[in-house]
């Protein structure tokens, strides 16, 4: 039987400066339901992008002496590394810049002109450049600046093409109020109230003023304006109306669009009309969600209060910021930034939650019997009371899971934890494990409890996928007894099941500590942002060189090519990796202080220069023989000097 196809989005986001945390919700969200999909067996595409073209752009642009084509190659790579680093499965990334969706908008432009809904006509109003968006007085903040962003607008007038939208009024009013279109639903009163009941406006959709957009092929004055550019994606990148194979008919319409609250307007009335229009179905959902704001403002780059999720993410992990994100926010509802609350949930929920819960067990399983469980079972009521329990939890999250209630799904996964690690402290394995006759109790209860870890991890892996797979090591799992199917059914594992122990799944944080050195990143990350400058673009500061040495002192150094053939952390330092390089020798360790920077995955199979005949050292306990080089970046961070794969290994650097 073919799979069911689930198709899901999220906005394209604006390379215009680099992402951070607020742009990480709404992707690691789709992520996490695409994940969930998948592991339901439906046949998912999950898309995600940029959206490149406008005057910001074309601006930002020509300050910096590059075309605007290089100023977004250079973001869009930012972004896709972050999702890389995110752990985000995409199936596919649009650009807006994509010749298969110039040529959809193209004709999408021509065909609702030639259908009467676009008309020429002048555009006139108070503009804020930054935005690129023309606002009504009344919709101006307190000082008559943009209520966006709070910068000065200014009078514009220009020749325009509008999109004629009042023919969709009723239907589109019918749709949020009538439909579960919208979730949550109790936004649709204030869009029929405030943009429908007064009359819908039409649309500006093209611009003179500017050049860095699509062209109108009928009139090469105009570019298309922001949103039938942008919104379009959605259409053209399963093919429609453009070369590429088509996906349309099986994909479209979307079963969720998930976007923040600032674009729900644009996604609830003029989507929808602009489908109405070209005559297509209608997406099934579009999921709001609000913002993540940091000292009760949305976090944004044009204000300057961006958290960094690199930094975090080197700090405690992907998953624990995934996790994080998804856990504090409702739909619906703005969740406030905090590191504190951060902390403090990946200390409880993690660290004490599901961290204690997976390692005490394996502990046990590993005290009381070597690792692998006896046959024997000895059943009590409390283990039938704890099953169902376990087995509910699956469907509890199906059904917040269909409703796009992520962080009710999370809820529902984490009581149950709780009651996993109360049912230890109800059996009380070290009492059982003092005699040989509780054998049996003792295999039951460690066996209930791998079960429900196994359930449990199953359910999380959508939302923490990098650290799920570590968890069915540790229990003794393998992929088939973490499938959706197996999720629901008590007593997979093997009953002789044996566990390996592994690392701590998520170190207790130092509160203190870490709240006082993110407090000084964060502070650094908005002077950094306020002024507009990353920290390549700022002048070096002066430097200072050591005394000259002559060239027979240099030639002592012997800096040689290596490959990484493996890599790993050093346990109980945070800051060093321990790598084996292929040095032409026969092969050495090196250990080296950018674990910060660096994860090995990130540094196997790359070449680097290797000082190689500097005298062995300890570090931590591990030997070192040798270094690797490195740049040291003015922000406190460091680049290791990769060297092109063509240099065979062993090559002497001079
Ligand atoms: N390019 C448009 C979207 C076009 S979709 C057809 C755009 N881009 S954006 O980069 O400015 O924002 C993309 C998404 O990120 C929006 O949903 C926006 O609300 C969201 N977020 C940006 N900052 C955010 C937070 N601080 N918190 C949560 N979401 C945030 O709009």
């Amino acid at each position: 039987m073919s799979k069911k196809p689930f198709y899901i989005t999220t906005p394209i986001y604006y390379p215009s400066g680099n992402p951070h945390i607020g742009h990480c919700y709404t992707t690691v969200a789709c992520d996490s339901i695409a994940r969930y999909k998948r592991m339901q067996g439906y046949d998912v595409k999950f898309l995600t992008g940029t959206d490149e073209h406008g005057l910001k752009i074309e601006q930002k642009a020509a300050e910096k002496g590059v075309t605007p084509k290089e100023y977004v190659d250079e973001i869009v790579g930012t972004f896709k590394r972050l999702w890389k680093y995110m752990n985000i499965d995409y199936d596919q990334f649009i650009r807006t810049t994509d010749d298969y969706h110039i040529e959809t908008v193209q004709k999408i432009f021509r065909e609702l002109y030639d259908k009467g809904y676009i008309y020429k006509g002048e555009y006139s109003g108070k503009y804020c450049t930054p935005c690129e968006s023309f606002w009504t007085d009344s919709q101006l903040d307190e000082n008559g600046c943009c209520p966006e962003c709070h910068r000065e607008v200014t009078f514009a007038k220009e020749e325009a093409y509008f999109f004629k939208m009042s023919p969709f009024a009723d239907r589109i009013e019918k749709l949020l109020t009538e439909t579960d279109y919208l979730q949550p639903k109790t936004r649709a009163a204030e869009l029929v109230n405030n943009f429908i009941k007064p009359g819908l406006e039409d649309l500006c959709v093209s611009r003179t003023t500017f050049k860095w957009g699509i062209p109108v092929t009928f009139d090469d004055k105009h570019v298309v304006y922001v949103w039938i550019d942008a919104l379009s994606n959605y259409i053209s990148a399963l093919g429609y109306q453009n070369s590429r194979p088509d996906e349309f008919s099986k994909y479209w319409p979307a079963d969720v669009h998930m976007v923040a609250k600032d674009i729900m307007r644009f996604h609830a009335i003029i989507w929808p009309a602009m489908l109405m229009a070209l005559d297509l179905p209608l997406p099934k959902h579009l999921a709001v969600h609000g913002w993540i704001t940091f000292n009760g403002e949305k976090m944004s780059k044009s204000l300057g209060n961006v958290v960094d999720p690199f930094v975090l993410g080197e700090h405690y992990g992907c998953d624990a910021i995934r996790y994080h994100i998804l856990r504090e926010m409702a739909l619906g509802a703005d969740s406030s930034f905090s590191n504190e609350i951060m902390i403090n949930r990946i200390n409880s929920d993690l660290a004490n939650g599901i961290g204690n819960l997976v390692s005490r067990t394996v502990a046990m399983a590993d005290k009381y019997f070597g690792s692998t469980l006896p046959e024997e079972r000895e059943e009590t009521e409390l283990d039938t009371e704890f099953k169902n329990t376990v087995i509910q939890t699956v469907a509890d999250v199906d059904a917040a899971m269909s409703e796009t209630r992520i962080k009710n799904a999370l809820e529902t996964i984490f009581r149950t934890v709780d009651r996993a690690n109360k049912y230890i402290d109800e059996t009380e394995p070290w009492k059982l494990g003092k005699s040989e006759e509780n054998k049996a109790r003792l295999a039951t209860v460690l066996y209930n409890l791998l079960e429900a870890i196994r359930i449990i991890s199953g359910l999380l892996s959508p939302f923490m996928p990098s650290t799920m797979p570590e968890v069915w090591k540790q229990i003794g799992a393998v992929p088939e007894n973490v499938t959706y199917e197996k999720l629901s059914v008590f007593g997979v594992l093997p009953v002789n099941v044996t566990v390996h122990k592994g690392d701590i799944l998520f170190p207790r944080i130092d509160v203190e500590k870490e709240i006082e050195e993110l407090n000084n990143i964060i502070t650094e990350n908005m002077e950094k942002a306020k002024s507009n400058l990353s920290e390549s673009e700022k002048p070096a500061e002066k430097i200072e060189l050591a005394p000259e040495i002559p060239i027979e002192d240099f030639m002592k150094v012997e800096i040689r090519v290596a490959k990484v053939v493996s890599c790993e952390k050093v346990k109980k330092s945070k800051k060093l990796l321990c790598l084996q390089l292929d040095d032409g020798m026969g092969g050495r360790q090196v250990v080296s202080g950018i674990a910060q920077y660096y994860k090995p995955e990130d540094l196997i199979g790359r070449k680097i220069q290797l000082i190689a005949n500097l005298k062995p050292s300890k570090l931590c306990g591990v030997e070192s023989n040798g270094m690797i080089c490195a740049a040291d970046l003015a922000d406190g961070g460091c680049r290791v000097i990769f060297v092109d794969d063509d240099i065979p290994v062993g090559a002497k650097i001079r």
